[in-house]
């Protein structure tokens, strides 16, 4: 793949593609002031007096020209001109960095006469969210709201062209990233058997540890930080954690406390770790009591997801993570929601979506005061059914799976609770407990969640698709209800 020729910003208006660019190249051209030049009046104008087709014959014209100018070399695009096929397939091979913006955000920036499409809240909002998967699906960089696009385009200029950038709370690279390495110091890879078996080793430093939730304990993670003592880490070095959820949550554990801290860069490589564990920045190990009960917030340097390592998982295993898709889409509801009951299982689209929802939600809320416990739809049930069964009956998407039933049952959301269900028959997941659960225990550990407050469990229901909100106190009869009607 070639280098990316010009850099152009695309995204919704108000979302600061002008002043980005200028920012990052002084000769910027901005599209819609070229149009404006050519025309003679404003593109408020022309839209009034040509209506909106007319105008967007002519902003493909120009965009098309412009992207073939050699004198080119920054370039900010209206928020309609990728509407145009022909401007979406020729932006292909160039820097593509999609400003990601709030809607409240934009329309504050944005309401006024001068724009012609921002005069109703409502028609602002539904066009934001129909012009998402269009930015989407051209950009190769994506700026999330209140992050600097300066420092992401920076820093992304250094990553193997053919990846897409999500730059949010921190640096997600998706694609194939070859011998590219983002971080300096020396690389300590943690990994897992099954890992080195398909991957091989690393060949600088690698700790290879028993595959299985069995791994994500406390005594893994002496047995890394005394190797990590013994082969002379220091803190100028970082950690590689290669494999799933249990090597990413183990290893970046341990980096979080190796000598106080000591940077991790996560290399997922099962469904689950790429579109939810590896991003975030959450970490730790189980105890024999509960799942995730000691642990650490410790963003990763970068994550690097390659939808390519997927090749070799097993069905299960990647059935597994169907669960989070179906949760992540569940969360977003709009374009991730439609793929996913389409049909979409781990293509790298979908990947991609999921991940950029996961990096969304968790730079509004870092530290799980709020909004980021949306994540945890399914999860309450889940965890208890894994604790209850010893981290062992079932894989941890699969208890999501069956966990994600109880939520939906107890948000009354009858329909999606059976269509949810459906979409999780079809990927081999369980739909039902199996019998010889004793569900008075997973009852118990429900009441043990982690995030009870004043002994009242919070839990994350959701009201449609694009819908969920964390913090219901729900009646333990109506959870013991939920729970016998999976076992039915
Ligand atoms: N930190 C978070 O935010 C977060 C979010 C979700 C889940 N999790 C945690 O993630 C863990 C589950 O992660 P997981 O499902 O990835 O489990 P895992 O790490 O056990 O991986 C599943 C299996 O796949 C194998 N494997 C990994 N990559 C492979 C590949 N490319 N080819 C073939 N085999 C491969 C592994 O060896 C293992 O046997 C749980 O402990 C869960 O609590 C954490």
């Amino acid at each position: 793949v070639e280098a990316p020729r010009l850099t152009v910003l695309v995204g919704f208006m108000g979302a600061g593609k002008t002043t980005t660019a200028r920012a990052l190249d002084h000769d910027a051209v901005d599209a819609d002031e070229v149009l404006e030049e050519r025309a003679g009046v404003a593109v408020r104008e022309l839209f009034a007096r040509e209506g909106e087709e007319a105008f967007r014959v002519r902003e493909e014209t120009l965009v098309l020209e412009l992207l073939e100018r050699s004198d080119v070399r920054t370039l900010a695009l209206g928020g309609g001109a990728v509407l145009s096929p022909r401007v979406r397939e020729a932006l292909r091979g160039h820097e593509v960095v999609w400003l990601d913006v709030d809607p409240a955000v934009a329309w504050e920036r944005a309401a006024g006469p001068d724009r012609p499409l921002s005069a109703d809240p409502v028609r602002f909002r539904a066009l934001h969210a129909a012009r998402e998967p269009l930015y989407a699906s051209v950009a190769t960089l994506v700026v999330l709201p209140g992050e600097d696009p300066l420092a992401a385009v920076a820093w992304g200029a250094e990553r193997p062209a053919g990846t897409t950038l999500l730059w949010g709370r921190h640096p997600v690279v998706v694609g194939a990233c070859g011998d590219w390495w983002p971080q300096p110091g020396r690389r300590f890879t943690v990994t897992d058997e099954n890992v080195a078996d398909r991957m091989g080793t690393d060949p600088f430093r690698s700790l290879v540890l028993p595959p299985g939730e069995g791994t994500k304990t406390l005594a893994s993670a002496e047995r890394v930080w005394r190797w990590l003592a013994a082969e002379g880490a220091t803190r100028a070095d970082h950690v590689a954690a290669v494999g799933g959820g249990v090597i990413g949550d183990l290893a970046g554990f341990c980096a979080s406390a190796y000598q106080r801290g000591i940077p991790v860069v996560q290399v997922p490589t099962t469904l689950v770790a790429q579109v939810d564990s590896a991003i975030g920045g959450k970490t730790g190990v189980d105890l024999p009591e509960a799942k995730n009960y000691v642990g650490a917030y410790h963003q990763p340097a970068a994550v690097l997801a390659d939808p390519a390592a997927l090749a070799t998982l097993p069905a299960a295993e990647r059935a597994a993570g169907y669960a989070e898709v179906l949760k992540t889409a569940l969360i977003a509801g709009g374009s991730l929601w439609q793929r996913v009951r389409d049909g979409a299982v781990s293509d790298a689209e979908t990947i991609r979506a999921c991940a950029l929802t996961k990096l969304r939600v968790v730079g509004e809320d870092e530290r799980d005061a709020g909004a980021r416990q949306v994540l945890n739809l399914g999860h309450t049930a889940a965890h208890a059914i894994e604790t209850v069964t010893g981290y062992a009956r079932y894989r941890h998407g699969e208890a999501v799976a069956l966990g994600l039933l109880v939520a939906l049952r107890l948000s009354g959301q009858d329909a999606l609770r059976a269509e949810v269900a459906e979409l999780l028959a079809a990927q081999d997941l369980p739909t039902r407990l199996d019998t010889a659960v004793d569900l008075d225990a997973v009852e118990d550990a429900i009441g043990r969640d982690k995030k009870r407050v004043s002994g009242v469990v919070p839990w994350v229901l959701a009201a449609g698709p694009g819908d969920v909100t964390p913090g219901h106190p729900v009646p333990s009869r109506e959870v013991h209800a939920a729970l016998q009607e999976l076992t039915g």
